[in-house]
């Protein structure tokens, strides 16, 4: 319920001209999807700025600092939307996502189908939704798991809507965590056909289709997943534009999928695929990129100014990736990314003072 004395201010898109109402004990974030409108997020917490709008005009303010907005992105007026309550009328300026009326996030049970270790350290599951229930999501968009004592996981659907429709199926991969105590329970404890409550389709990681520049993506470790659901489905939708795919990972054993990435090759004269270690060992004899999978990119694309980039991983990579790619001209719109934890295993140390 809204309380009736506090103060209640509006909110103008400056793209599309649309507008929604904000109290000023809401977030900008949390007032729009009340209200419909559909606005790019992720985390929700101030960590992975999939939420940064500019503020043409007005004030906000945050209850702390969030993680994910820089002292210089705050000069420059961007503001992190799920973490910005109002403090007057204000103009921002954002991409609302496409079809959002459509897209109901969905709050439902689903049943674990089957499972498969896919490497050392990486789970498949594949999820059936109860029947007659129906269920859409954009690719590259991610649930989260309800948990019972009221914790929430978050992963990645890694099959494209097209595959999900044909099997009724959604897959995930989840990463073996040792601190984690709901990837040890997937790995060591749970039974087939497990119950678990979902809530779906989240965030506003999705390939943009209303252009025609060559794309970028870029994975780290198990952020691998909502890429896959992209490029098959830019493959089912036979997108006409090249595409580059890197994924990083430390070592040789971490590939959990590369010879469907080296299909997707040879089967579309459009599509790379450059795997890179950043920790090869003497072991793995490899004859690829080595190092930073970001440095790989930013090596092979010195102009990055007619590029679109999507990059999944964790947030140290696409903090590093975000500065480097910015230096190299890309631009803020043609920069899309999901930034989760546990994607990969601890990040080189030398990673966090790149950039
Ligand atoms: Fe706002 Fe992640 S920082 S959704």
């Amino acid at each position: 319920m809204r309380g009736p004395q506090l103060m209640t201010y509006k909110v103008s898109l400056q793209d599309n001209q649309r507008q929604f109402e904000v109290q000023e004990d809401e977030t900008l974030l949390e007032a729009a999807l009340y209200q419909e409108i559909g606005l790019p997020y992720g985390c929700q917490s101030g960590g992975c700025g999939a939420c940064r709008a500019r503020i043409v005009s007005g004030e906000v303010e945050y209850d702390y600092d969030p993680p994910a907005l820089s002292e210089r992105e705050k000069a420059e007026g961007y503001a992190l939307l799920c973490q910005a309550r109002p403090r007057s009328d204000l103009v921002i300026q954002v991409e609302e996502l496409p079809d959002h009326h459509a897209i109901q996030v969905r709050n439902m049970p689903v049943r674990v189908e089957r499972r498969e270790q896919l490497c050392h350290d990486v789970m498949a599951l594949w999820l059936r939704l109860p029947k007659g229930e129906a269920f859409e999501y954009l690719a590259g968009q991610y649930l989260d798991f309800l948990l019972r004592d009221g914790r929430r996981r978050s992963f990645s659907i890694a099959n494209s809507p097209a595959e999900f429709r044909r099997t009724g199926l959604l897959e995930l991969h989840l990463r073996h965590v040792p601190e984690g105590s709901f990837t040890a329970h997937v790995f060591n404890e749970m039974t087939d056909r497990a119950m678990l409550r979902m809530e779906a389709p989240l965030g506003g990681f999705y390939l943009r289709e209303d252009n025609e520049r060559p794309i970028v993506f870029m994975a780290g470790g198990t952020g691998f997943a909502p890429i896959k659901s992209m490029i098959e489905h830019a493959l089912e939708r036979k997108l006409d534009r090249p595409m580059h795919l890197y994924w990083g990972v430390r070592a040789r054993r971490d590939l959990y999928m590369s010879d469907l990435a080296e299909q997707w090759q040879a089967k579309n004269p459009s599509l790379r695929f450059t795997p890179v270690l950043s920790e090869a060992t003497e072991e793995d004899q490899w004859p690829g990129k080595r190092g930073l999978v970001h440095e790989a990119v930013a090596e092979d694309h010195p102009d990055m100014r007619d590029l679109d980039v999507y990059m999944s991983g964790p947030p140290v990579m696409i903090q590093a990736a975000s500065k480097q790619f910015s230096s190299q001209g890309l631009p803020d719109g043609q920069l899309h990314y999901d930034s989760f934890d546990y994607a990969y295993q601890t990040w080189p140390d030398k990673e966090a003072s790149t950039g």
